[in-house]
């Protein structure tokens, strides 16, 4: 009773008491606002323990400053995921699908082709596959030294070393002691500032020659574009006794425009062992396809999906483990979509059922196309009647591989792999409807028979290779030289101190 008429009696010391709670209150938010900005500070300030130099190629200095990032990176290692058609196990693509050695006869990928797995495999992969061979010493071998420029931080180190030109030039052998770890944070990171720099000069090159600055493109931009340096369509074009790694987008980077480019130059990859078309073969043009596809146009980097953010112990940082976004959709679909993880996934296998249905059809259809050819040649067709054929099987396997390798096109880019595809299916029908007119005037009107490939190892055997010799030839590559290379290299790195700061 006594305290409440008090208080009826004072307003004055009411509102004084109600004033101070008030500035106390925001006095204390001040502190403990302060408090947690210092903390996040603390936490996110840089604090190097080593001295990470230019052209560092070794991951594992990276990772003394950088364990998160390189501890993610190197779970690429991990081959336990499979989804429907992708996933980073090793898979014998051959073994599943003996067409491709037609498809493929007379080029190094009718040897051998796994699918593709974690960055981690990328240099150790590159020696096993029997595309590269078995050279004996620095100057044998298939492959020009090019094929070392998509796997290796070692690659813009010893560019810079010796010229870009000098590295494309000479056998893949003489590069094996030099380029030894696998992709890695200088490919992507300049190591004083840690920002995303483009480390191959191939495709500042590419953007040069199209009158763009690459050194204007985007934050946002840039979060793909470092993967646009290897997941690309691209060339060996000859110049100077150099095998120069080339992006054909001078014209642009459809499939009409790199194909009107390669034409144009009469450039083929190799002559097709059955029909003797001049064929081309599609690298990978995951960057180009993905550009025509929604995500891209609405500004969705390949990083939002392939590297998507992580939390740990309250740090934020971003997940290197790049593989299959499906392994992880909670944390790459579900930041953008609100629907189930189901139904998420039955969204990308609807797209990749109905694009790998007629991509099969296309690559039936291919497959019998480069036969009657042959079956042609040998009724004694000529160059002249052959040609058009051959320059619409040309295009056709173009196409069929271009959706092929455009490992994920089917997903980021689901109706424009459609329409290559149909247009690709009407090439190769175009070819098959010339060859039946031609067989006929060359007096066979029957259907052409069909070799026996329904194994990896027939298909080898009917183009003629012989896959004992070659594999006995890689073991003793893989025992005899490599052991060399990697003594070789470790004399060199051991010879590099690490400082610590
Ligand atoms: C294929 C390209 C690529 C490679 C290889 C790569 N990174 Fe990154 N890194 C990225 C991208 C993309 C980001 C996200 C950049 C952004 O949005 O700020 C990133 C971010 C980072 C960051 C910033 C903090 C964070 O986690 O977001 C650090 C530090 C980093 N990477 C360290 C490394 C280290 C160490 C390695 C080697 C073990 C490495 N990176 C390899 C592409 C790469
Ligand atoms: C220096 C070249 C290079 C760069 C840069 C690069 N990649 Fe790769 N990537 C490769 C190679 C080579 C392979 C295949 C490795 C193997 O199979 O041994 C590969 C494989 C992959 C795979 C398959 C992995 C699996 O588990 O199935 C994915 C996904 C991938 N890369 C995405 C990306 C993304 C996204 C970026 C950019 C953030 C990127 N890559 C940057 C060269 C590169
Ligand atoms: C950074 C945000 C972001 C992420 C991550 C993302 N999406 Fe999207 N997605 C979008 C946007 C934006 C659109 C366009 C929709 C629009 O503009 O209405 C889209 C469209 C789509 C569509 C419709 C496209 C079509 O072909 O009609 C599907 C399906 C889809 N996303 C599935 C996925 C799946 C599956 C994943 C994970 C692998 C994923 N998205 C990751 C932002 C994202
Ligand atoms: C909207 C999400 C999204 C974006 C953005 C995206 N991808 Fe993908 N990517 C996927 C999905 C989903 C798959 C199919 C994975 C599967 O089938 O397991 C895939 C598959 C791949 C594969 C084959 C993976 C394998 O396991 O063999 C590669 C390589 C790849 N993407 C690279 C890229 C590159 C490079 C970019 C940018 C140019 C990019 N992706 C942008 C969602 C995305």
């Amino acid at each position: 009773m006594e305290s409440q008429n008090n208080k009826k009696k004072n307003p004055i010391l009411n509102w004084t008491l109600f004033i101070i709670t008030i500035v106390a209150v925001f006095i204390l938010g001040l502190i403990a606002s302060s408090i947690t900005k210092r903390k996040a500070e603390a936490n996110f300030a840089y604090k190097p323990s080593v001295k990470i130099n230019e052209y560092e190629p070794r991951n594992e200095v990276w990772g003394e400053n950088f364990p998160r990032e390189f501890q993610s990176y190197y779970a690429t290692e991990d081959g336990s995921f499979s989804s429907k058609y992708n996933g980073n196990a090793m898979i014998d693509m051959l073994e599943v699908d003996p067409r491709l050695v037609i498809l493929w006869a007379g080029y190094g990928f009718s040897k051998d082709y796994n699918q593709g797995r974690g960055h981690f495999y990328a240099v150790e992969d590159n020696r096993n596959t029997l595309r590269t061979g078995a050279p004996i010493d620095d100057n044998t071998g298939p492959m020009p030294t090019t094929c070392w420029t998509c796997k290796s931080p070692d690659v813009p180190r010893v560019m810079n070393e010796g010229g870009v030109k000098e590295f494309f030039t000479g056998k893949w052998a003489r590069l094996g002691k030099e380029i030894v770890n696998p992709i890695g944070c200088t490919d992507c990171h300049d190591p004083e500032t840690m920002n995303l720099q483009i480390s191959r000069p191939t495709l500042i090159e590419a953007f040069e020659r199209q009158g763009k600055d690459i050194t204007k493109a985007s934050y946002q931009e840039m979060r793909s574009l470092v993967c646009a340096q290897c997941h690309v369509e691209y060339y060996f074009k000859k110049t100077d006794g150099a095998a120069y790694l080339t992006f054909p987008w001078d014209k642009g980077y459809s499939v009409e425009a790199m194909e009107e480019y390669y034409d144009e130059a009469e450039f083929k990859d190799w002559t097709h062992a059955l029909s003797k078309a001049p064929m081309l073969k599609a690298q990978h043009p995951g960057y180009e396809v993905f550009m025509t596809g929604i995500h891209a146009q609405r500004g969705v980097s390949c990083a939002d999906c392939h590297m998507p953010y992580k939390s740990e112990g309250g740090q934020k940082y971003t997940d290197h483990k790049i593989q299959s976004p499906l392994n992880n959709i909670a944390n790459t679909c579900q930041v953008c979509h609100r629907e189930s993880e189901n139904e998420l996934l039955k969204n990308v296998y609807d797209r990749q059922d109905a694009i790998i249905e007629n991509r099969d059809e296309l690559e039936r259809l291919i497959v019998k196309a480069h036969i009657e050819a042959k079956f042609a040649w040998n009724k004694g067709a000529t160059n002249e009647q052959m040609k058009e054929i051959l320059m619409f099987i040309r295009h056709a396997q173009w196409r069929w591989d271009y959706a092929a390798a455009s490992h994920g096109g089917s997903f980021h880019s689901p109706v424009e792999i459609g329409r290559v595809i149909s247009t690709g299916i009407t090439r190769a029908q175009e070819s098959r409807i010339l060859l039946a007119r031609l067989l006929s005037d060359l007096g066979y009107n029957k259907e052409v028979p069909m070799p026996d490939i329904s194994t990896k190892a027939k298909a080898q055997e009917y183009i003629g290779l012989n896959a004992e010799k070659m594999k006995a030839d890689k073991e003793n590559f893989l025992k005899t030289l490599v052991p060399e290379w990697d003594a070789e290299a470790k004399k060199r790195e051991d010879g590099w101190p690490i400082e610590k700061m």
